[in-house]
This record gives C-alpha cells, structure tokens and sequence, in this order.
C-alpha cells in the first residue's frame, strides 16, 4: 500500500467552495491541493477526471457493538466500520452507553468494542442516572476523554428515560463543562401508554410500534427539551429528527434566536410508514425504529427543511438487528429490537434525494455529509474539508455511474437491509481513509485494529451570546423592587 498518492484532475468539492485541482496526500495527511502538481516515482496517481473530490464522510449517529432491548446489534465495530467505508464514510460517532449507569466502565467498554476499528470514530456519552458521581464522571470525560457531547433519552422508560429533573442537571453540566447537550425526543411516559392502549386493542405487529407513538409525541418531548435548554440558556442537539411536528419546533426556537440543532437520519428523509403495515413480520419489522418511520409527508418536510438550513446535518441512526433479533417481537412489537441500517447507504441516499433532485448544491452535500459535523464537534478543519494539513479522508464520486442496494451486495452483517432493490445516480467509487484506499473496484481493503479515536475538545465558540446572556439576566436579578409599605 502506498503512502503517497495523487489524485489528478477532480472537482474538488468543500463545504464552501468547488474547483478543478489535484490533491496529494502523502502518510495520512493531505500536503497540497491545487491543479497540476507534479509527483516523482513512488507515487500512486488515481485519475479522477470528470469526478468528484470530497471529505469522507462523517455520520454523526451510530449504534456499533450496542447492548439493547436484550441483545446487541450486529454490526461491531469492524463490520460497521467496513460498510461505512465501502459507502464512503470515513468517520462516525458512536453513543456510548453507561453500564450500570457508570460513565467510566460504559467509556472502558466501549475501548475494549472499539479495538476492532478500521476507520477513525469518536464518542458521545449517553447519560441514563443521575448522582454526583455522575456529575463527576462527566468532567472526566470531557476533560481526559475527548467527549465533547451527552445524550439524555426522554423515551424508553424503565431502561434508558431520564425525567425532566435529571435533564436539567444535565443540560446545567453539560453548559459548565462546554458540551453539548442532545436529546432522543419522544414523550416516554406517553409511549408506555400508548403501547398498552395498542395491545388492549389487540394491534400486536410492527404498525402498532407506529401507531403507540405518533409525531405529537415526537413534537411534544422536542418543544419541552428546546424550553427546557433555553431556561439553562444552552445549545442543544436533537437527534434523529423524524416529524414535521419536531422540525417546526426546531424552527421556532432557531426564529427565536435559540441555537437548536435539528438532526434528520437517512430512513426519516427517504422512507414512510407503509412498510409497516406489510403483511410478512420481518418485511415489517426490519423498518422498526425510535422514533417511528412516520406517514409519507414527514419525509418530504423534512427534506426541504434541510435544504432550506432549518435541519443541518445528516445521520444515519445506523442500529441493525438480523432477521432472528428482530423476531423477538413477533407477538408483540415491544420485544422487535430498535434500529435500522444506514451507514453504508447515507452517502449515495443523500446525494440521490437531496442532489439529484435539485433540493441542494454539490457544496451544501459536503456540508451536510461531512463539514458540519466535523464543526459541530470541534474536529474542523481535521476533519471535513480537502485542505493542506486534513487528515487524507476522501471520496471520489461519479456522478454519472449508479450505485444499487441490496443485502445480497452490502457489508453490514444485517440479512436485511430497509432500502432493499434502491438504485440511483451518483457512485463512491473510491474512498480514501487515514491516507490509505480502502475501497476501490468494489473491493475493501481494510485491517481491524488501523482505525483511531478522535477526541473532540469542549467548545468555546458555540457559547459566544451566551455568557453575554447570562449576564444581562443576572443583572435583571440585582434590580432590587423598592415597595411602597402600606398599613391595611
Ligand atoms: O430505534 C433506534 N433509534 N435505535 C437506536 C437507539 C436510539 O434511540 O437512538
Ligand atoms: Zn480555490
Ligand atoms: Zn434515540
Ligand atoms: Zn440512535
């Protein structure tokens, strides 16, 4: 394997600007990026005329090696991984999940699952307890472990849910130590209730997984996280955005000034709910995901939302169960474990119904597959741009050749895959991680164990206007009100 490649005569793409130029990489690192460099021996050059030259992807939501609703999903960290790249994505971020509620043996775990990567990955901490031990532990990890963002689950009760008083010490946290706060958004109380009423009803299949937890629920927990956020006076972050209804709370807040930062996943922009009226179980069941794959509408809003800025950045949510996990919950869609696949798909699924279509430029693809991301989580410009001194994660994509999905034909371990028999335009015809092919000729190349973690500092930027807030409140405090005593 070379070291030292040239990419000639692409279309260099970033989030802000495209240009005809070659790009040289040389151990891992891009060294230039302009037209006409010339190269001696020992170089490999990969001709990519009349293509595209992007970042790598990077998919801000993952789900590799996760223990849930009784079993573990069945991508790990090296089959996930390897679909990713074969997809063209170069990096993600993973949730890690506290064990017994302890951050630290949650983020030891999460080393060990991690050792078989073979690309470069970073964490989220979810947080499912609150104590002061918490409290500390999420210190540690912010200042020792390069996590820079904590996610609180308002569904999933009895298991992951946080109440709104935990939520609050966590978005309190997570604004004293420069993280950013994210939320899963469902009303879970209302869920637990909604699913008894289905199975009074006697709607045991995957519909009832739907029907228990509509898009009301969905705005309602987004609305209270977006109030609740804004009386702490911090950013937040919410994950997989998957209604109308979540995606105009998300713009009000932003009308208002809030810094909200919406998140929609592959599935939510591409799929809706029919699937799960499918009369075969695991037909119907492979599709089932928190929040529900909603009703054809959402889709669409939420792909114009995301051209129009309201949504930023696009997810994957990749969480996947065979056939036999999934048919845990073949009498009761409340045993079906979460999750849908997407980390192999995300790139050709965004650029057929987002740049195909004409909803957004080749730049904007970039910014919302790779740039913001890399932004948003303080890995800029390491990540998330083709520029003198990035790490040499990149892309070259035909846009003239064809990509087709299949469970045949894919790299996650999944039996299944819920964008079944889809084709386009547009192909990842080489991806380029650490500075290293390792896809080329629908063939991979990758080695478990080459892959690294990024840590991802704390902010300072995103609370610019913030402090400033904080202050013009903490003096509206100090005024004191002077009564006038009155003797009744
Ligand atoms: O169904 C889902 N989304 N599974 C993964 C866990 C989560 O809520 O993100
Ligand atoms: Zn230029
Ligand atoms: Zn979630
Ligand atoms: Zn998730």
């Amino acid at each position: 394997l070379s070291s030292k490649i040239l990419i000639k005569g692409g279309t260099v793409v970033n989030a802000d600007h495209q240009e005809v130029a070659d790009v040289y990489v040389e151990d891992g690192v891009i060294v230039s990026v302009k037209p006409n460099i010339k190269v001696g021996d020992g170089v490999r050059v990969v001709d990519a005329t009349g293509k595209f030259v992007m970042p790598g992807g990077i998919d801000p939501h993952t789900h590799l090696a996760m223990e849930f609703m009784g079993t573990e999903t069945i991508d790990n960290f090296f089959s996930g991984q390897a679909a990713a790249l074969a997809g063209g994505t170069t990096m993600h971020i993973d949730f890690v999940i506290p064990v017994d509620g302890s951050l630290s043996k949650g983020y030891e775990a999460y080393v060990e699952k991690a050792k078989l990567s073979c690309m470069d990955y970073g964490f989220h901490m979810a947080i499912t307890k609150w104590d002061d031990i918490v409290s500390k532990e999420m210190e540690i990890m912010v200042e020792e472990k390069g996590i820079n963002s904590f996610k609180f689950f308002m569904a999933y009760k009895g298991s992951l849910m946080i109440s709104d008083e935990l939520l609050l010490e966590g978005l309190k946290k997570c604004k004293s130590l420069g993280a950013l706060a994210m939320v899963h958004a469902e009303n879970g109380d209302a869920v637990f209730e909604g699913q008894k009423r289905m199975i009074e009803l006697g709607i045991t299949g995957p519909e009832g997984h739907a029907l228990s937890r509509p898009p009301v629920l969905e705005g309602e927990a987004t609305a209270r996280a977006i109030r609740l956020a804004a009386f702490v006076n911090t950013p937040l972050y919410i994950v997989h955005v998957m209604s109308i209804d979540a995606m105009e709370e998300i713009a009000r807040a932003q009308k208002s000034g809030l810094k909200v930062i919406g998140e929609p996943v592959v599935s939510g922009l591409v799929l809706d709910d029919s699937v799960l009226w499918d009369p075969d179980f695991i037909t119907a069941a492979k599709f089932v995901m928190s929040p529900p794959i909603r009703a054809s509408g959402h889709g669409k809003a939420l792909q114009a939302a995301l051209s129009t800025g309201i949504l930023k950045l696009v997810g994957t949510d990749h969480c996947t169960f065979n056939s036999t996990q999934k048919s845990f919950g073949i009498d009761d869609f409340r045993k079906i474990p979460n999750g849908v696949n997407g980390l192999e798909e995300r790139m050709h699924l965004v650029w057929d119904t987002m740049v195909e279509s004409g909803q957004i430029s080749v730049t904007d693809y970039v910014r919302v597959t790779s740039t913001e991301c890399a932004k948003l989580f303080n890995m800029y410009p390491r990540k998330g741009a083709i520029r003198a001194g990035s790490d040499a994660d990149i892309i070259i994509f035909n846009p003239n050749s064809t990509f087709h999905i299949s469970a045949n034909s894919h790299h996650s371990r999944s039996d299944t895959n819920v964008y079944e028999g889809r084709s386009g335009k547009g192909k990842v015809e080489v991806t380029i991680a650490g500075g290293k092919i390792v896809w080329e000729n629908e063939e991979l190349k990758v080695v478990p164990g080459s892959g690294r973690y990024v840590s991802m500092p704390p902010f300072n930027y995103l609370y610019h206007g913030i402090d400033k807030a904080d202050e013009n409140y903490l003096t509206s405090l100090k005024a004191p009100v002077n009564r006038i005593k009155q003797s009744l």
